[in-house]
């Protein structure tokens, strides 16, 4: 794994606030003002503003509060790593599933390649938003694993709401939505054989202040900071909360599955009763959304009457 120690020594010293010169960040860290200007640089590519003005040295434009391995070890059961540059925390617990614990947690501050369903990318960049997964062993296996992001995604919108974060909603099947703009998404991934357990990994992309001069995002966007108005949010204490609240979840969803579901989803729905087009491929059929039924199939009112649909190729889009 490369090393971004200095980098991120001089995040560390930068999220202190105020400014910092060349100087004194190359004493600190044994490097020569030249140097520090390349990993400024570096830092800027993961999507920190930080600027700099002259006869005074670097600042950050925004405060970021870092996630601490400590304090996220000390405050949950599970088997935490806090990797601050990685190229996706989904793709690390894959790739570590043999040797994982049920319940293993990873968390990154930067994802180089994140991504969303279908390969599609998650843009990711660093401090100030939360990128985290789980991953969980799944005894009932892979069927059982199409609910899973409904589940999870009803279950965090309720524990935003319990921090009195109220207004946000779902959008079929994976993305929390506030005002109509997408806020963050969950992807669920896996490995396993039809009969046997199933290996999971859940992941969550929450933003929480992104800075509006992000690229890379093709449609409406928002952040929880937004949601939140003045309330401070802790950015270590909601990736303690999201880990609790997705841990509690996949352990009530192995005993109890969807029952009862149906409601507590459709009381969230940002779409239903609106106009929708489902995209199943190359095919659109049109109607206004009715919620989910309880197998978590999107019920659509279409021409012919209430139809569903299930599968991981279907997109929902908001008709106005
Ligand atoms: P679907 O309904 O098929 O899930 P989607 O457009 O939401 O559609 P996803 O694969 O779920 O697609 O999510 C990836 C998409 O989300 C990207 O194509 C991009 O437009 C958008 N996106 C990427 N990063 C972010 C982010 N940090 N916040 C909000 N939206 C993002
Ligand atoms: C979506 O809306 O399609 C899902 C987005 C999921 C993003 C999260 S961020 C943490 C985890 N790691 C990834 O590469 N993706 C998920």
């Amino acid at each position: 794994m490369k090393d971004y120690s200095v980098k991120l020594s001089i995040l560390k010293t930068l999220s202190q606030g105020g400014f910092h010169s060349g100087e004194e960040l190359g004493d600190k860290l044994g490097i020569s003002r030249a140097a520090i200007s390349k990993h400024i640089k570096g830092i800027q590519g993961w999507g920190v503003d930080v600027f700099s003005v002259q006869g005074k040295g670097y600042q950050l434009a925004k405060p970021i509060q870092l996630l601490n391995q400590d304090v996220l070890q000390n405050n949950l059961a599970n088997n935490v790593e806090l990797i601050p540059i990685i190229d996706s925390t989904n793709q690390y617990l894959l790739d570590r599933i043999d040797s994982l614990e049920s319940g293993s947690v990873c968390l990154a501050e930067y994802q180089a390649k994140g991504r969303g369903r279908r390969g599609r990318e998650w843009v990711s960049p660093f401090g100030s938003n939360l990128y985290l997964s789980m991953f969980w062993r799944l005894d009932a296996g892979i069927a059982a694993a199409l609910g899973l992001s409904l589940v999870v995604g009803v279950a965090i919108v309720e524990a935003l709401e319990d921090m009195g974060l109220t207004s946000v909603k779902l959008k079929w099947p994976n993305d929390l939505y506030y005002q109509d703009k997408k806020l963050a998404g969950i992807l669920v991934e896996m490995s396993g054989q039809a009969g046997a357990a199933a290996n999971i990994v859940i992941g969550i992309g929450l933003n929480l202040m992104m800075s509006e001069a992000t690229q890379g995002i093709t449609q409406p966007w928002a952040s929880l900071f937004e949601v939140a108005k003045n309330q401070e949010i802790d950015r270590n204490q909601l990736a303690i909360t999201m880990i609790t609240t997705l841990h509690r979840t996949l352990d009530e969803y192995e005993r109890y599955g969807m029952s009862g579901f149906v409601e507590k989803w459709n009381r969230l729905d940002n779409f239903i009763n609106r106009p929708v087009t489902l995209l199943i491929g190359s095919k659109e059929i049109t109607g206004i959304a009715r919620g989910i039924n309880e197998q978590g199939a999107v019920l659509l009112e279409t021409e012919n009457g209430l139809e569903s649909y299930i599968g991981g190729e279907i997109s929902l889009r908001f008709r106005q």
